[in-house]
């Protein structure tokens, strides 16, 4: 049976997990995440970027959230951008999951969960994501919640070492 999936606030104490998970992944992840500095993967500097994250929170432009399996946490799933003017109500989501809980659906339940808290909790109408053109577990994630793709943004974002084009998605909230 799989595990149960739940997605909450990010907390200072998540920092010791996420540090972990991202220095033990660091190599898995290379192809798809953008490098990171050295206190990236540590407990303290992950620590300091969970104060920046919960201080853009309370300035109402991120929400950043973390995912957990039977309650241990094993990814991120950030609501970013957030622009909640009337005439706009959008915002950017992005995740991780761990490879030790990887391909067992938590990716794409975490996404649904996101959507609810952009819809319900932020009052969002339109939310987008990118993918490079090679993730194809990260589009399968998008497509399974409703997205669609609707551009490729050139060289728009550098990974290993090489700028790559990314893949636009785009779902509508109401
Ligand atoms: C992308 C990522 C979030 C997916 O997380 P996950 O929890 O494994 O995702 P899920 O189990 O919910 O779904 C993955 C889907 O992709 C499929 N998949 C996995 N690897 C695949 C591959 N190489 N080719 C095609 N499909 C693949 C799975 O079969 C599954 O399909 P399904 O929805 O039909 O069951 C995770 O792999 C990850 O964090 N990768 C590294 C960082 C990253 O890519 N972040 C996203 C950047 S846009």
């Amino acid at each position: 049976m799989s595990s149960r999936t739940t997605v909450r606030l990010i907390e200072t104490a998540d920092a010791a997990p996420i540090a972990a998970h991202r220095a033990r992944d660091v190599e898995a992840f290379r192809r798809w995440e953008p490098a990171q500095p050295a206190a990236f993967f540590t407990p303290e500097g992950q620590a300091e970027r969970i104060d920046r994250l919960l201080a853009a929170h309370r300035a109402g432009t991120v929400w950043p959230g973390v995912v957990l399996a039977d309650g241990e946490v094993i990814g991120q799933a950030t609501v970013s951008g957030i622009l909640p003017q009337p005439h706009l109500r959008r915002a950017s989501l992005g995740y991780w999951i761990a490879t030790t809980a990887q391909n067992q659906g938590h990716a794409g339940r975490a996404v649904g969960l996101a959507l609810k808290v952009m819809a319900d909790e932020l009052g969002l109408h339109r939310v987008e994501a990118s993918t490079n053109l090679d993730n194809l577990a990260s589009q399968h994630v998008l497509r399974r919640n409703g997205f669609s793709s609707y551009g490729v943004a050139h060289s728009s974002i550098l990974l290993d070492g090489r700028w790559h084009d990314s893949l636009l998605w785009e779902r509508l909230l109401e």
